[in-house]
């Protein structure tokens, strides 16, 4: 492959699942869930959606599972038929290049659907309209997704030195003049590792969401929040995570991607605001956040986040687009 067909397939190079398989918060996680209730997946039929390398299919082989479909429509799928028959799992795994959905499977109704399908603020380029479909499509009456719960918080920082760096710095370049890309910069969330200590308030709950019963239009939301200050401090940004878990597990399995927790290669999301907010111990910010689809780009998220703190408001409209990972 060249250059080129690495750009229009992001997944296809071996880099990018390095970083995920090296994840061991998120790759743990999932191999606890499975290989840990090898009762649930014994002879039974496992789809799963966006096999990349084919590490989720083989966890849910080595459970047990009768028979596992897996299905990517990037070019790494060719690695994952040689990885699976390396490890002896070719009479137990089928691998499916395509679409999921545009694809026909070799197997109509199955038993779970196991998929990694997260991404950056849980829902930047995220597939789970695709992991939908599957369920809509495939999964038999009463069975079970892994993961089936997603929840996004959303929190409050101190971030003045950061904020100097990657904001602030467009106001004098060299001696220059550069604060129109000052804005620009501004409504691209970065995707980068928080300190706790950084956090001024208690984290608020943004949205569930339960992957058995989510419908596409969930996805499209506006929710409100309410943070209380813990300590009288300054406000530059608001800070979003998002945990997932395995409710359907008998040892219930989850992980946080939050600033308190291990790092993750989705790290958290920051959203400077133009003003730094001043807030007092006990005191409230309110506020509420809206994300929906790009309509010219659906893997691009609108995010809008309109907040109050005692007089001062505001309303500060953001893009994710892919270019703002640390
Ligand atoms: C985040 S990776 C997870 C890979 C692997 N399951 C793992 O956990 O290491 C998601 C994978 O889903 C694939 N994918 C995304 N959308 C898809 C779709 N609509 N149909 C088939 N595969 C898809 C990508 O090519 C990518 O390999």
């Amino acid at each position: 492959m060249t250059s080129r067909d690495y750009y229009a397939d992001s997944y296809a190079h071996f880099g990018i699942h390095e970083e995920m398989l090296k994840d061991t918060v998120r790759t743990g996680s999932y191999r606890a869930a499975i290989i840990q209730n090898p009762h649930l997946f014994k002879d039974k039929t496992v789809l799963d959606v966006g096999c990349g390398t084919g590490i989720l299919s083989m966890f849910a082989a080595k459970a047990g599972a009768k028979h596992v479909v897996g299905i990517d429509m990037s070019n790494i799928i060719d690695q994952a038929v040689k990885i699976i028959e390396a490890n002896g799992f070719k009479d137990t795994i089928t691998l499916v290049k395509g679409k999921l959905e545009d694809t026909e499977l070799p197997i109509k109704e199955f038993d779970i659907i196991i998929s990694e399908w997260m991404g950056y603020f849980l829902l930047y380029e995220s597939m789970l309209d695709t992991v939908l479909d599957a369920r809509d499509k495939y999964l038999k009456p009463g069975g079970l997704i892994f993961p089936d719960r997603a929840t996004m918080y959303i929190a409050a920082i101190e971030d003045q030195d950061y904020k100097e760096e990657k904001i602030n710095f467009w106001d004098n370049v060299y001696g220059f003049d550069y604060s129109c890309i000052k804005d620009i910069a501004l409504r691209e969330p970065l995707v980068d590792t928080v300190e706790l200590k950084a956090v001024v308030t208690d984290p608020c709950i943004l949205k569930e969401i339960n992957i058995t019963t989510a419908k596409k239009e969930d996805l499209t939301f506006t929710t409100p929040f309410r943070l209380k200050s813990t300590r009288n401090d300054y406000i530059h940004a608001f800070l979003a995570w998002f945990d997932v878990s395995f409710d359907c597990t008998h040892k219930k399995v989850s992980f946080s991607t939050g600033p308190h927790a291990k790092y993750t290669h989705w790290k958290q999301t920051v959203f400077y605001t133009p003003e730094t907010i001043t807030i007092g111990a006990g005191e409230d910010l309110t506020g509420t956040l809206s994300c929906a689809p790009n309509l010219r780009n659906n893997r691009d998220l609108d995010i809008t986040i309109s907040y109050q703190c005692g007089e001062f408001s505001d309303s500060v409209d953001y893009k994710m687009n892919g270019s703002n990972r640390i």
